[in-house]
């Protein structure tokens, strides 16, 4: 029964949007910017798998993280809130900013919700409380198409200064037609939504996952970085060689960003017959530094073990790149390269 009346009424509502040719506002509190908005909680009852993309993002933990809380002395410094829990990215004028040149301005952080960091509203809600995309669809709330806007890097670089800074530098690079959306948020073909009884009007549209995760921009590009061992010799009592790191990504530096701490380490290791490490070289790669890996960049690594009593049974030489944190807990595999040695 409650399903015919389901289909009944979301029949009727369709009906409706047709004739009527836009969205109605079933929901007025979606575009509230106030506490009346009931916070992301609220667009994921429809947009469940966006939702749920989001909730595990880094963006979602913008404001929560304890690194942020403790380097704002508890929320003191106000300049940080625009870009960490803004209430839009869209400028005061409404600007969607479809030129490629940057307009560097604060956003106004907002007040309410604060633990949700940058939501949905930031980056969705215009100053004309229209819900903006790259499409044009109907729905329960309003909405506008903003395609050129939502597909290009300047959107991420509201926020993202330096990185977009990086990537508008090397614009001259080929394979450069790959937006920060193409690597960073992979392309899915489904329904918007979920939630019942919205996803029964819709097809499935050509859309991008919300996870913003560097892990999904390594599969998405794959051969970013390649690894090499050359000049292997093994004589006088000593293994030498030369690591060559090639940075293919023609975007951004890696490590790229100016906030929290950024770090890439370089680990050579020598490694007997049972893969156990016996001897260990480390490099590591800064922003703070200004040692990180530019776009295109080949760097080479020179390297000598000595052979003592310890490690006469060395047998494999293997480097590794990976991304960490402060405390070292977290590593994300960025490279891998394994080598034999020969012998004396
Ligand atoms: C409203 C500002 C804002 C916008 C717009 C924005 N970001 Fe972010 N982004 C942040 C903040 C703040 C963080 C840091 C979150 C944290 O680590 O606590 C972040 C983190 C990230 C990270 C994780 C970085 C890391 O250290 O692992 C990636 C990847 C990322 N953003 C990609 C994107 C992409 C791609 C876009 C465009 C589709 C985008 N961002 C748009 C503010 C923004
Ligand atoms: C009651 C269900 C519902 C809720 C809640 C909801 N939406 Fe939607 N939304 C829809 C439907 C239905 C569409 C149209 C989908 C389609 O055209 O395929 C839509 C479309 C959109 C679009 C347009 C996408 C595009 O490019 O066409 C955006 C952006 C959007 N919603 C964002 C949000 C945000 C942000 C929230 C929370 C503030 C939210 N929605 C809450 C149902 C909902
Ligand atoms: C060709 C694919 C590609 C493009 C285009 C790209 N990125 Fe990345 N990005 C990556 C890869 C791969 C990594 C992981 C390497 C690293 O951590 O530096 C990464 C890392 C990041 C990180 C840091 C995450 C971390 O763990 O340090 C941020 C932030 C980021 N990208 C933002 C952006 C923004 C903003 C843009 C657009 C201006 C963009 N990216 C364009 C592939 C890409
Ligand atoms: C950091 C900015 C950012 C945040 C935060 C964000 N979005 Fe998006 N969203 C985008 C971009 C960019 C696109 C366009 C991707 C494309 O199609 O190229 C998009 C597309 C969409 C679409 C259209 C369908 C699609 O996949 O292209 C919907 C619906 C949507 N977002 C809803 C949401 C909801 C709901 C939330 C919160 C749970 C949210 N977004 C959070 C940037 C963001
Ligand atoms: C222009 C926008 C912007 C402003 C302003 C800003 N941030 Fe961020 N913040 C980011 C982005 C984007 C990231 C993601 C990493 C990167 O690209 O640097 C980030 C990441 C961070 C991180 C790492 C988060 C984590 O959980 O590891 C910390 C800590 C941080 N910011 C602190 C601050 C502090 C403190 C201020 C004020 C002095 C500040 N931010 C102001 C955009 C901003």
């Amino acid at each position: 029964m409650a399903n015919k009346y389901l289909g009944i009424t979301s029949g009727l509502i369709v009906t409706m949007l047709l004739l009527t040719g836009c969205t109605m506002n079933l929901h007025p509190e979606l575009v509230k910017r106030s506490e009346e908005f009931p916070g992301s909680k609220k667009c994921g009852e429809c947009h469940i798998d966006i939702y749920n993309e989001w909730a595990g993002s880094l963006h979602a933990k913008s404001y929560v993280s304890e690194e942020f809380r403790v380097s704002t002395n508890d929320y003191e410094f106000k300049f940080c809130l625009g870009c960490h829990v803004p209430e839009t990215i869209f400028t005061p004028d409404g600007t969607d900013a479809s030129q490629a040149e940057f307009v560097e301005e604060e956003k106004k952080p907002r007040t309410h919700n604060l633990e949700d960091g940058v939501d949905c509203q930031s980056c969705h809600l215009t100053v004309d409380c229209m819900l903006a995309g790259p499409h044009s669809g109907m729905g329960p709330h309003p909405m506008e198409k903003k395609e050129e806007f939502y597909r290009r890097s300047y959107l991420c670089g509201r926020c993202h200064v330096e990185t977009f800074k990086e990537y508008l530098m090397n614009a001259h690079n080929n394979d450069h037609d790959k937006t920060c959306q193409d690597c960073h948020m992979p392309a899915v073909k489904r329904k918007l939504i979920q939630g019942e009884p919205w996803q029964r009007l819709h097809r499935r549209k050509e859309g991008k996952a919300h996870t913003f995760s560097s892990l999904s921009a390594i599969k998405n590009s794959d051969g970013f970085i390649v690894l090499s061992f050359t000049e292997l010799s093994n004589k006088n009592n000593q293994i030498k060689g030369v690591l060559e790191i090639q940075n293919n990504m023609p975007n951004h530096s890696i490590p790229t960003g100016s906030y929290g701490y950024r770090e890439v380490l370089l680990l050579i290791n020598l490694k007997n017959s049972f893969g156990e490490t016996i001897k260990s070289k480390h490099e590591s790669i800064f922003v703070e530094m200004d040692t990180q890996l530019k776009p295109m960049e080949k760097r080479k690594y020179p390297f000598a073990f000595d052979i003592d009593g310890t490690n006469k049974a060395a047998k494999e030489l293997e480097a590794i790149l990976f991304r960490t944190d402060f405390n070292r807990t977290n590593k994300t595999l960025l490279a891998k390269v394994e080598s034999k040695i020969g012998t004396p």
